[in-house]
């Protein structure tokens, strides 16, 4: 049995196996539509989400399975002092597959230990969020054909937010690949990614404050929102949160050919102005995440469609 915990449990093979599949499950949906009859998803989610639950919902619906689950601690047994270990013991003879988004770091690791059917790391505090990255790869991969040699720049939260943490580590693995890390003294990527990640891979990369100073040189921009949820004082959060926003003005600074890309919530980050361009393709990447939601459980549960 597999898990997916970490965006490097699938090899750059793997990988690619995953993303053709996505791209097939796009192109013939009715093709899987009856691939996990008889399957149920259980969503286990302590954390508030909107895409990452709802996207693996309509994964599980869309081919032909059913879902159960809980959006919140409070609605669960949680709320009455229940370990991840002791729940998802009980949803194991439940469902055949579970997604999990927990605010503690290793949350998944510990479900997926005590789990006899295969767990998905559906976001672990502040550490990962591997569906978001295959969600980001699938969209490079669908619009720009290839991961070679791209310079990709990461904007915002770059310490807190998790998804920027999961794509680098994806992306390392491909040739060429450059980082312009832009982001607030405060708010820089942590020390580990920079030393074990990308100075251990030898991955080119700077660091820059000002968005304007890293636009042109772009194949892709991915903005992401300062994480409240994370901080420790809301005054910190005040003062960063507008630290970023890209508007129409700044978007003429950028190649014609760069995406924007962006996890989603957005918050002002983004101004709405910039949704009409055609390089913004944040709503394309969120409908991104159905088919490689799609894809990975299909995959997790060895489903084969001839
Ligand atoms: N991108 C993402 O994880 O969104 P949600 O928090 O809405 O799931």
């Amino acid at each position: 049995m597999k898990h997916l915990l970490n965006p490097l449990d699938f090899t750059v093979t793997e990988l690619d196996t995953l993303l053709k599949l996505a791209n097939d499950i796009e192109s013939n949906p009715q093709k899987y539509a009856h691939a996990c009859e008889g399957k149920k998803l259980a969503t286990c989610f302590y954390e508030p989400s909107t895409r990452t639950r709802l996207s693996f919902e309509a994964a599980m619906l869309n081919l032909g399975g059913s879902v159960l689950g809980f959006s919140s601690a409070d609605s669960s047994s949680a709320a009455k002092g229940e370990s991840v270990s002791d729940t998802i013991r009980v949803i194991s003879s439940y469902a055949d597959i579970c997604a999990i988004r927990h605010p503690k770091e290793g949350a998944a690791l510990v479900a997926s230990s005590h789990s006899s059917i295969p767990v998905i790391n559906a976001g672990d505090g502040g550490h990962q969020h591997p569906t978001q990255t295959l969600t980001d790869l699938l969209t490079i991969y669908s619009l720009k054909g290839h991961f070679d040699h791209l310079k990709v720049g990461l904007c915002g939260d770059l310490k807190f937010g998790r998804t920027v943490h999961s794509l680098i580590d994806a992306l390392i693995r491909y040739p060429g690949v450059e980082f312009i890390l832009i982001s607030p003294e405060e708010l820089r990527v942590p020390g580990y990614i920079r030393e074990d990640v990308l100075d251990a891979h030898q991955i080119p990369y700077q660091e820059v404050e000002r968005l304007e100073d890293a636009l042109a040189h772009l194949d892709l921009l991915y903005m992401t929102r300062v994480q409240r949820e994370r901080f420790f004082n809301e005054e910190d959060y005040i003062r960063m949160k507008d630290f970023y926003i890209l508007d129409k003005a700044k978007m003429e600074l950028a190649p014609k050919d760069m995406l924007v890309l962006h996890p989603l919530p957005r918050v002002n980050e983004i101004s709405v102005e910039v949704d009409e361009d055609p390089r913004a393709v944040y709503f394309k990447q969120a409908q991104y995440g159905v088919y490689v939601r799609m894809a990975l459980i299909l995959t997790l549960l060895n489903i084969h469609v001839a």
